[in-house]
């Protein structure tokens, strides 16, 4: 567990493969001990592309924007096109904490909880590939747009996505604006996917956030409470969610230091959870993620 923290913290240098195009040196920068490693901070990154005619077009390399290159590679810093993009969106880092139990939801039970929700608000379903599982689907449930289904995807996902290592289940180095990087220095060294399996070790680990028992029990909160039950709130933020058996733990090959995750994120009860969830639109640049509310209220009962 100790070396899963340390990888999750970072910092990776330009020989551990950094860059050359990245947003940081370490998942840790974003998902920031403050106040437990894992929480969210106050570090944006922007997506962009072109919304014409109602199809939505990635800037060109894709449309995260990285706002960082290693010193020699500056003239490769992404920038965005204004001919190649009408829409520039601020993402906000989300809390990684509890995010085992948001796993371990089986995806039927996500079947179930939209089949009850009215149909003005019924949310939308995304199946996405599993990486480590190839051929095989799950329904996301992690980042903005719900995109990946498992812990161990989205560590490839942000291992090469935000800092330009490459491993075993996310090969290609991200481009500058489309255009490849050459010669990059040291060309990804996860090649067996250990750091990947320790992030997401380190995300199953870890517990979600508790009630504020004092605060839960206040008059105010009590009515609040209420009022989100009244306004249709927990029809996307669903209050309980049973979590299954389904949940899976990396055995990261690191010698006599790995060991298996204490807090197991397999049958406990989820708290307040994730589905997909549709706004307005029902095209897919549009649909966004429920989010779950114990990294945003704490006094939600
Ligand atoms: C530059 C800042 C930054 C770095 C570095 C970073 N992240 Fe993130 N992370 C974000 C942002 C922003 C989001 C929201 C993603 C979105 O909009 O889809 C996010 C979302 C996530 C999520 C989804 C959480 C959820 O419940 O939906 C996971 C899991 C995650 N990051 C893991 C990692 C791991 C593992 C690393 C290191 C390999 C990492 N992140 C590095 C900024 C960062
Ligand atoms: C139709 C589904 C739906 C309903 C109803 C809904 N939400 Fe949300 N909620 C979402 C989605 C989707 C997000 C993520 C939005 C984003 O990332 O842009 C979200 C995000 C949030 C967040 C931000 C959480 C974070 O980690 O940043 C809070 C707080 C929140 N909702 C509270 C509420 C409250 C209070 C109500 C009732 C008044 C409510 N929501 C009703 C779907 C819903």
């Amino acid at each position: 567990m100790q070396a899963a923290v340390e990888e999750f913290t970072g910092p990776e240098g330009e020989s551990d493969g950094l860059g050359p195009v990245f947003n940081a040196a370490g998942c840790g920068e974003c998902h920031v001990a403050n106040p437990v490693l894992g929480a969210t901070s106050q570090i944006t990154e922007s997506r962009a592309g072109l919304f014409q005619n109602g199809v939505f077009t990635d800037h060109p390399g894709g449309s995260l924007i990285h706002s960082r290159t290693l010193p020699d590679y500056i003239k490769f810093q992404e920038r965005v096109n204004p001919s190649r993009a009408n829409v520039i969106a601020i993402r906000n880092t989300i809390s990684v904490l509890g995010d085992g139990f948001v796993e371990a939801i089986d995806s039927n039970t996500l079947v179930s909880i939209v089949n009850v929700q009215p149909s003005a608000q019924r949310g939308q379903l995304v199946n996405v590939p599993v990486l480590e599982q190839p051929g095989q689907n799950r329904i996301g449930r992690f980042g903005h747009k719900a995109q990946q289904a498992s812990l161990l995807s989205f560590s490839a996902d942000a291992y090469v996505n935000e800092m330009g290592i490459t491993s075993p289940m996310q090969p290609v180095e991200p481009t500058s604006n489309g255009v490849v990087v050459t010669p990059d220095p040291v060309p990804g060294n996860d090649d067996e996917g250990v750091d990947v399996a320790l992030f997401a070790l380190f995300m199953r680990s870890t517990k979600a956030p508790p009630l504020d028992t004092a605060i839960a029990s206040s008059a105010d909160a009590q009515r609040g409470s209420q009022l989100f039950d009244a306004n249709g709130c927990a029809v996307c933020h669903t209050r309980t969610v049973p979590a299954t058996a389904s949940c899976r733990t990396a055995a990261p090959r690191r010698g006599t230091r790995s060991g298996p995750p204490r807090s197991g994120a397999c049958g406990r009860a989820a708290g307040s959870c994730t589905t997909t969830s549709a706004s307005a639109s029902k095209t897919r640049s549009l649909a966004t993620g429920t989010r779950v509310l114990w990294r945003a209220m704490r006094s939600t009962g």
